[in-house]
């Protein structure tokens, strides 16, 4: 004959009431042993009540929202008659294990490569819906203090609910891909240190002084490194006249005071640099699939480098070729401000698909900008000069932009490198050109 059991909260670890965030059964369920049947979350550790008997939800006892402590009756259910005979105790309590002790769960655990699989694409939602993220409301003010777009978080829990632990491993998947470094384990500053052995007593010459790095260079000094160590690079340079281009901003700067917007030669750089990574979509591409595929990326997103106190940091400026120069003037003064006061959200740094380091307000004639992978290109650029330019019969003063390109060679030939720059001097001697 069948009987009624009790599934109940099992042992918390000493934590003390915590409240039910899903049911994830209703009553009529057939369901098997060990299946979850609601799960808790604090703000520790998200756990799933398990049934320790297959059978029948005939009560559920709790409601979303509700707290529970270990013991607390969650539902009733109707266990088959075989499964009597191995637990004969009518109405006992039973008492599981509780199937997480933090966030991972048994049954609905994915493998790391299943993982890294999930986020290599950004999905928004598991089940290709439009249904919002699902996460608890604890999950969703971290996510939102960290500036963390949940649609591009792969929830590990059951039915893809996001737990605190699946937005940390979102974070550093994206830290992962600036450092270079491993997203589990990972050294604080694995590749910016010296090589072991080799540090060196300068007391031993003179007075020093000990500054730690800030956290932002030394994740940057490790991408660099994997940058330089692991791309071959090769710089293309290029000059481009801008005389007229200048005549253009100068007289937009005149038109633009009141409204406050500076026009920089940034801006400008930034809507020919999308005209050219449409023309030439190799460079709009990232390596995949262990070198062997190439991902071509049907959106311009182009990153800045910012130079902060900090240290280097690449805001990105997404869908540059649907934007107009005086939007974008605006959003790169208000990204670099937001750079410079450390408020730049994560999502802000992410998704580039090329990369511009300005250092023409600084000055310079040339150098060799290191590529920011998964990027496999950036354009350098630095001081524009009065220079003579011989024009068949005489020399004139032209205001000549130095660009240094530089770019994966393992995708990237330098023919095509040279195309690439010189579309874009050519698109900065003559705008008209982007409406080609
Ligand atoms: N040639 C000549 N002058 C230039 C120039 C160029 N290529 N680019 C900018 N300038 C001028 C600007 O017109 C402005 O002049 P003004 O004040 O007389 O009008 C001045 O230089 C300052 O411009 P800047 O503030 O640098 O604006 P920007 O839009 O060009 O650049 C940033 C914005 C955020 C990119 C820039 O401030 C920055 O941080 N650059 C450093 C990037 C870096 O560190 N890269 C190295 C990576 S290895």
């Amino acid at each position: 004959m069948a009987e009624l059991k009790q599934i109940v909260v099992p042992d918390l670890g000493g934590q003390g009431e915590i409240p039910v965030v899903e049911l994830l059964v209703a009553v009529g369920d057939a369901i098997q042993a060990d299946q979850a049947v609601a799960t808790l979350e604090s703000d520790k550790a998200t756990l799933e009540v398990p049934a320790p008997f297959a059978g029948i939800v005939r009560q559920v006892k709790v409601a979303p929202g509700e707290r529970v402590s270990a013991g607390s009756l969650v539902a009733l259910i109707e266990v088959a008659a075989d499964a009597e005979m191995a637990a004969p105790t009518a109405m006992s309590a039973a008492t599981p294990e509780p199937q997480a002790k933090s966030h991972g769960t048994k049954s609905a655990a994915l493998t790391d490569a299943a993982i890294a699989a999930r986020e290599a694409t950004p999905i928004a939602h598991l089940d290709g819906s439009d249904a919002p993220a699902h996460a608890s409301p604890a999950v969703r003010k971290l996510a939102r203090e960290l500036g963390v777009d949940l649609g591009q978080v792969v929830g590990t829990h059951r039915a893809g609910r996001i737990s605190t632990e699946d937005v940390q491993r979102h974070i550093k998947s994206i830290l992962s891909r600036f450092t270079g470094a491993e997203t589990e384990g990972a050294p604080d500053h694995p590749a910016s240190a010296p090589p072991p052995g080799r540090t060196i007593d300068f007391t031993r010459f003179g007075e020093v002084e000990i500054k730690p790095l800030s956290r932002i260079r030394r994740l940057s000094g490790a991408h660099l490194t994997h940058s330089w160590s692991s791309i071959p690079h090769v710089t293309q340079h290029e000059s481009a006249d801008i005389t007229e281009l200048e005549k253009l901003r100068v007289m937009l700067n005149g038109e633009q005071k009141s409204s406050g917007i500076k026009v920089t030669m940034l801006a400008f750089l930034l809507k020919a640099s999308a005209a050219a990574l449409k023309a030439f979509p190799q460079f709009n591409a990232s390596l995949a699939g262990a070198g062997g595929d190439l991902v071509l990326k049907k959106y311009f997103h182009i990153g800045f480098a910012t130079d902060t106190d900090e240290g280097l940091l690449v805001p990105v400026i997404r869908d540059v070729e649907r934007k107009g120069v005086l939007d974008l003037a605006r959003e790169i003064a208000d990204l670099a401000a937001k750079a410079r006061s450390g408020k730049l959200s994560l999502a802000q740094m992410s998704g580039a698909s090329f990369s511009i380091s300005s250092l023409g307000g600084i000055g310079g004639t040339g150098f060799t900008p290191l590529v920011n992978p998964p990027e496999v290109a950036i354009l350098g650029v630095s001081k524009a000069r009065l220079s003579p330019v011989w024009c068949g019969n005489k020399f004139e003063p032209r205001l000549m932009l130095p660009l240094s390109l530089s770019y994966d060679h393992r995708v990237i030939d330098g023919a095509l490198a040279a195309r690439f720059a010189t579309f874009l001097a050519d698109v900065l001697a003559d705008l008209r050109r982007l409406l080609l």
